[in-house]
């Protein structure tokens, strides 16, 4: 069956002596109170090399973001081989915040879904409407684009190999997170439409996490639905403490 995963996504904050304490201090938590999920925290790309020896197989650690393309000339770029080079097994991919500021479309997104693969890395996948589309009842036919563009030309072998995160923009630092009821019912549909691709077995061992203003008091609810598989963590992933709790939803 599908993981329950619970990951943090760090976005730029942390300098690296901050970045090492606070992944530091999250293995001994849970080194003394195991979780019943798995843990990812994704981190700058300068923190990597430092923080994967510290967290051993208790945590997993992943990058926000890879170039689409494999190598040479594309000064300040960091490849996929680069990251998995750190140990790293993860990375985000087509976070709303690189779709909205770095101008990442469907095409990009594509080429960095196949690199990262390629390398062995897990791609945290996201996906999620604004606010204007959910107030004109659009999100479901938002998700579904975004997920065919860039995703679909995908085999079945390596579409399991992706982990989706429903991210609505309008719940990602806004304070404001999507109902219980708002959560199952898109992570349902974006099950259906999995299925209706790839068939239900890839379906159901699909893990889609929940992103947006997700913390200690509301992740146990999310994290209740069928179709909430867990969550991917932004200002609640920056203290040891607040990570702990959202991954305590899982108990
Ligand atoms: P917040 O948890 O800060 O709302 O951020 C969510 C997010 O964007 C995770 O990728």
């Amino acid at each position: 069956m599908r993981k329950k995963i619970v990951a943090g996504n760090w976005k730029m904050n942390l300098n690296l002596n901050e970045g090492v304490e606070l992944a530091k201090e999250l293995k001994n938590i849970l080194d003394a109170d195991k979780p019943n999920c798995d843990v990812v925290i994704c981190t700058p790309f300068i923190h990597l090399a430092s923080i994967t020896p510290l967290v051993g197989d208790l945590i997993g650690v992943g990058a926000e973001n890879c170039a689409d393309k494999e190598s040479g000339a594309y000064t300040g770029e960091v490849s996929a081989a680069m990251v998995a080079s750190t140990g790293a097994k993860y990375v985000i991919l087509g976070h709303s915040e690189r779709r909205a500021y770095y101008h990442e479309t469907s095409e990009i997104l594509k080429d960095k879904v196949e690199l990262a693969l390629a390398n062995k890395l897990t791609p945290i996948f996201c996906i999620g409407e604004v606010l204007e589309e959910r107030e004109a009842n659009k999100q479901n036919e938002v998700v579904k684009k975004q997920i065919t563009d860039a995703l679909f030309n995908l085999s079945a072998e390596d579409f399991s190999k992706i982990v989706l995160a429903y991210e609505p923009v309008w719940a990602i630092g806004t304070g404001k997170t999507a109902s219980p009821e708002q959560a199952q019912e898109i992570h349902a549909y974006i099950r259906s439409v999995v299925a209706e691709k790839y068939g239900k077995e890839v379906a159901d061992n699909t893990s889609i996490l929940y992103g947006g203003s997700c913390n200690p008091s509301n992740a146990k609810e999310l994290f209740a639905n069928p179709d909430v598989d867990g969550g991917l963590i932004g200002g609640a992933s920056l203290k040891a403490e607040n990570f702990k709790g959202v991954i305590d939803g899982f108990k």
